[in-house]
């Protein structure tokens, strides 16, 4: 796997959106897509991996049907449990934080802190990178404390988005059951549309920023 020191490009088109990383060497993975009860057999959450300058990322390991749904993809990439060096929690639903105790020689980020052992740092999510090719924004709406990771890759900009997007049909805020503050919730997502070439949701598959994207 390609984990080489992260190289940053400078074209205008990365210039011109403020968030994206200003790296492009990021790896990633969707080890398990989710779903939610309408979609599948129960509620699982899509966990993915990033890679980049030797950092090992999980982003959201949620809940899902055994270990093994997280652990085997992750093998197939050459990794196991001790290799990952950092887990990012888009937000404190237990849904999408269940395996958190998977990695446990990982730094934990979350959007006020970084938590290693019995050590906690306090420091904003907000622009803080894990390398130039992967940053973390705050993105409140579906709870206050939603962060997304931008990873900066070969193919463009991928957004691990938790649950501001469950699935690519949204929900829309209109009937979202799970959005304290709409308004917030449309501005997060419209910050995401604005940064991203793909968006990897909480809950379900990959999709592409379009017009058909619920706001
Ligand atoms: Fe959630």
């Amino acid at each position: 796997m390609n984990t080489a020191p992260t190289e940053v490009r400078t074209d205008a088109r990365t210039l011109a959106r403020p968030d994206a990383p200003l790296g492009r060497s990021a790896v990633y993975a969707v080890l398990n897509t989710g779903y939610v009860g309408s979609t599948g057999p129960g509620v699982a959450a899509t966990v993915s991996y990033a890679g980049d300058g030797g950092r090992h990322v999980i982003f959201d390991p949620g809940m899902v049907a055994s270990p093994g749904h997280i652990l085997d993809p992750l093998a197939e990439l050459g990794l196991g449990a001790d290799d990952i060096t950092d887990v990012v929690l888009s937000h404190h639903h237990p849904d999408n934080i269940m395996n958190v105790g998977l990695f446990p020689k990982a730094r934990i980020h979350d959007h006020k802190a970084e938590y290693l052992g019995h050590k906690w740092t306090a420091r904003d999510a907000e622009g803080y990178e894990l390398t130039p090719s992967l940053r973390l924004i705050h993105t409140p709406g579906h709870s206050l404390e939603d962060i997304t990771l931008l990873a900066g890759t070969e193919s463009g900009v991928v957004a691990f988005a938790g649950d501001l997007w469950w699935h690519a049909e949204g929900p829309a805020p209109a009937d979202g059951p799970v959005a304290p503050d709409r308004e917030a919730l449309r501005a997060a997502r419209r910050r995401v549309l604005a940064a991203a070439d793909l968006i990897v949701p909480g809950h379900g598959a990959p999709f592409e920023p379009g017009d058909g994207v619920p706001l």
